[in-house]
């Protein structure tokens, strides 16, 4: 299991806070405020005008959560962050600042379920539209962009598949149309992948998953890599190049430049629709993050265990995870991911679907769990489960099986791991060997 050293150990812990004031607290306080006393109303007029920084209320912005979008922007390399209630929250966000009614969105084909219902349900009564291609396919991705495409979507490593893409070639792609794009870092954390790095322009995160990572607490972020230049198509972005009245007649791209974007999303998406982080819960998220570069480190180290398990087992047909070298993304692994794929994948039961009920009832250890990114290690059933809203040509393209299976591997000894699913799959091996069925073609 090694570290990384780059820089993350330090900025995981300090970036973003310096002790002050009298009694200089080591740690981030928790301010638990709605609001905040105004030094005089002339301050209060030029903050509300938003001419003058500072906090106002709560719901566009609170100095623990500040910390907290400080410390994600310096991770991940970004100019500027944005914390949310939820991933799903920062999901929606980040888009509605790029994309509306009459507009159109490509995304990937492999998304986390619940992007996939915003896409094809909310955004869609919005008179937004959808396309979804390939991420391993860039031509698919630009012929699937339209005059009205707004923005691409895609999830750096896939949930539930663990699939991966060319990051830098489809950055080419949504750059040549003119667009931006989205990569949800969720699974990934900046410790083991940087979007922006690699030609991505905003990065979104469920922090209710490693960056907590202790699962208490949801908590999503917008992170902008400050460099699409919105002003270069002016026609394209007049929510950011045409003059507002609600910011005093000015332009968002004069006032902030390259930060129009997040101010976008703060002053209007945030305020608005008020999806705001609780103070309490960015705490939570404060704390996990210290820790973050080591919880991901044994998390890696305990998943290769586990996925050299069950690629060798016989009541396993098919594990996907990028680490195994038959994987189609091995390339692409090998090439962005250099301290591996993550934690969070999937792999087939060479058995009846109607066994897949039983063999997750069986698992002790692994709790039965609509989350991933936990200290405790997580089974759940994609096509019951996360993407059970999905249509059956939508989870035959995202490759979701009546019998696949997710697994996010927590830190417990990796030893406990692979003996609960030896006890939770030796009655199908069992049945196998009994009905004579050949051997399962183990994807290795
Ligand atoms: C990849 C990904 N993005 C976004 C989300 C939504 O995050 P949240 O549950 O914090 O709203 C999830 C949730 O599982 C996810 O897996």
């Amino acid at each position: 299991m090694s570290i990384p050293d780059d820089g993350i150990a330090t900025a995981q812990i300090h970036a973003g806070y310096e002790p002050q004031g009298p009694h200089r607290p080591v740690a981030v306080p928790l301010y638990q405020s709605a609001a905040y006393e105004f030094p005089d109303y002339e301050s209060a007029r030029r903050m509300f005008a938003l001419k003058e920084p500072g906090f106002t209320y709560t719901r566009t912005g609170n100095p623990t959560v500040a910390v907290l979008e400080q410390r994600l922007a310096a991770l991940e390399g970004g100019v500027a962050a944005l914390a949310t209630a939820t991933g799903q929250a920062a999901v929606a966000v980040a888009l509605l600042a790029l994309v509306s009614g009459g507009q159109h969105i490509v995304a990937s084909s492999k998304l986390y379920g619940g992007t996939v219902d915003l896409l094809t349900d909310t955004f869609a009564d919005f008179g937004i539209e959808a396309s979804f291609a390939d991420p391993a396919d860039a031509g698919a991705w630009a012929a699937a962009v339209r005059p009205q495409t707004r923005a691409f979507l895609t999830e750096s490593i896939g949930n539930p598949l663990a699939g991966l893409q060319d990051l830098p070639a489809l950055a080419a792609v949504a750059h040549s149309a003119g667009v931006p794009l989205v990569v949800d870092n969720t699974l990934a954390t900046p410790v083991l992948y940087r979007p922006l790095e690699l030609g991505a322009d905003v990065v979104v995160y469920s922090a209710t998953k490693f960056l907590g990572g202790h699962g208490t607490s949801l908590a999503g972020a917008v992170v902008d890599g400050g460099r699409f230049d919105f002003a270069s198509y002016p026609d394209k972005w007049p929510q950011l190049t045409r003059p507002k009245r609600r910011y005093g007649g000015d332009t968002l791209w004069s006032r902030h430049g390259h930060g129009a974007y997040l101010a976008l999303a703060r002053s209007k998406y945030l305020h608005d629709l008020g999806p705001s982080l609780s103070p309490y819960n960015a705490a939570q998220i404060l704390q996990g993050l210290e820790t973050l570069d080591i919880r991901v480190a044994r998390h890696v180290a305990n998943t290769r265990e586990v996925v050299r398990f069950l690629a060798g087992h016989p009541a396993v047909a098919q594990v996907h995870h990028p680490s195994l070298p038959s994987s189609p993304d091995a390339a692409v692994a090998a090439r962005d991911f250099p301290r591996g794929t993550g934690s969070v994948f999937s792999f087939d039961l060479a058995a009846d679907p109607a066994e897949t009920g039983p063999f997750i009832d069986r698992l002790r250890l692994f709790k039965l769990v609509a989350n991933v990114g936990d200290t405790r290690s997580l089974v759940a059933h994609p096509a019951a489960m996360t993407h059970c809203r999905l249509t059956p040509q939508q989870r035959a393209a995202a490759g979701i099986g009546e019998t696949t299976i997710r697994l996010s591997i927590g830190l417990e000894s990796a030893a406990d791991l692979v003996a609960d699913l030896a006890q939770a799959l030796a009655p199908l091996a069992t049945e196998r060997q009994a009905s004579g069925a050949p051997a399962a073609v183990v994807n290795v």
